[in-house]
């Protein structure tokens, strides 16, 4: 998944601090220190330059990983998380050369600063030089092709594989608050298809063909075996791939999901809610789910959450959600599936979603063999948002268990 731009450096006793460390300031020298190498040993130190323009970093973050030390090389290879108007926002990764392990990651996000002193549009010929085809605004995600289908991914960390996958209509970044503090763990949360950043094929499509599109991106992530931990319409999938593809999932955490199937009253729901959006546009999804997806106490005090839950809610077209509908729609009941599986199982419900009743979510627990059993107090039905802290915790002692 990397691009093919690396650079080399070795680190030397004054990159390191008093205790011969290197600390965050030296990983933050380094990175820059290949950035600079990058540039001389392609297009010249003074590419931005002949451009008129200056980059000016406006923030940047290192994840340090890993303990380094005098004498050991380093290899640092480059991406572009995204490229926007006037700025863009460089993720470099440093691994030791001995042994391949990741050291540490920086996210830089540039300015282009023209000669006034003022943001100015970055030049065409250094997003030639970064390897920038199209303009697209992802955030902190990166754009990856997944079997022909262009697919928005949070991509963090370095360790055993967690693979988030979202509920219904929501999209990867519902992870976020919980994804960024499974530090020691490589996080992957895509947009499923039709969903939020990820591209809508045009065909209908299925449970299975969700099940597929991860087994590709693990491939390409080169994970063979990831904790699968699934949020609602994302438990669906996760119980699909247990079906098609059992030998790729190391564990299950299901949140706020179900095993049965929709009932006929379920299908006339979907149905009806199909035939809206194709009548009169996705709009009105999000208000009349929001009030049911989270709790009364989220609605009423956390003001925050129901603006983000929302506007994660209105990021969709009408066609990645009527394909969604359909996929749940026909999906088949994994009741009978329960009794059968053998990986450690996680299950973590909000005490008061109003979709799923935590209930039933108990006794789906009962019926895996040995699955532990959480519930998150005032949570709703999007508990890894509602309570991030309690749900992140629950989740991250699960995951600890399993080294
Ligand atoms: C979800 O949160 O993914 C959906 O509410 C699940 C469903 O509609 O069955």
């Amino acid at each position: 998944m990397e691009s093919g731009t690396a650079v080399e450096l070795l680190v030397y006793p004054d990159d390191c601090d008093a205790y011969g460390h290197l600390n965050q300031a030296g990983f933050l020298r380094l990175f820059e220190r290949a950035r600079w190498e990058l540039l001389a040993r392609g297009p010249g130190v003074d590419l931005f330059e002949r451009q008129g323009v200056w980059p000016a970093v406006r923030k940047a973050s290192v994840e340090f990983l890993r303990q380094v030390y005098p004498g050991e090389h380093l290899r640092f290879d480059i991406e572009v998380g995204h490229w926007g108007e006037t700025s863009f926002t460089l993720l470099q990764r440093a691994r030791k050369l001995a042994n391949d392990e990741v050291a540490a990651e920086c996210e830089t996000v540039f300015v282009t600063i023209g000669g006034d002193g003022r943001p100015v549009r970055v030049p065409a010929a250094i997003g030639q030089f970064f390897g920038v085809r199209a303009s697209r605004r992802t955030g902190a995600s990166r754009q990856y092709a997944v079997r022909g289908l262009s697919t928005a991914v949070d991509l963090t960390g370095d360790g055993p594989a967690v693979l988030f996958v979202h509920g219904f209509p929501l999209d990867r970044t519902m992870w976020r608050p919980i994804a960024a503090t499974l530090t020691g763990w490589q996080r992957i949360a895509p947009d499923l298809r039709g969903m939020g950043l990820t591209e809508v094929p045009e065909a209908g499509y299925t449970m299975a063909n969700y099940a597929d599109d991860l087994v590709a991106l693990l491939d390409q992530a080169h994970v063979e075996r990831a904790v699968v931990c699934g949020m609602s319409m994302g438990g669906y999938v996760a119980f699909e791939l247990l079906r098609r593809h059992p030998g790729r999932v190391q564990a299950l955490v299901l949140v706020n999901s179900r095993a049965a199937a929709d009932d006929a009253e379920g299908r006339t729901r979907r149905d009806g809610m199909i035939a809206r959006i194709r009548r009169d546009g996705p709009r009105f999804v999000a208000e009349e789910m929001l009030p049911r997806l989270l709790a009364p106490t989220t609605l009423q005090t956390m003001p925050d959450v129901v603006r983000q839950v929302r506007s994660m809610m209105t990021v969709h077209n009408g066609a990645g959600l009527i394909g969604a509908l359909e996929a749940m729609r026909d999906r088949e009941s994994a009741l009978p599936l329960l009794p059968e599986i053998t990986v450690p199982t996680l299950v973590v419900h909000g005490s008061d979603d109003q979709l799923i009743p935590v209930a039933e979510a108990r006794v789906m627990a009962e019926q895996i063999p040995h699955a532990h059993f959480a519930i998150i107090p005032s949570a709703g039905h999007v508990a890894p948002m509602e309570q991030p802290v309690n749900t992140g915790r629950v989740i991250r002692e699960f995951l600890e268990a399993l080294l």
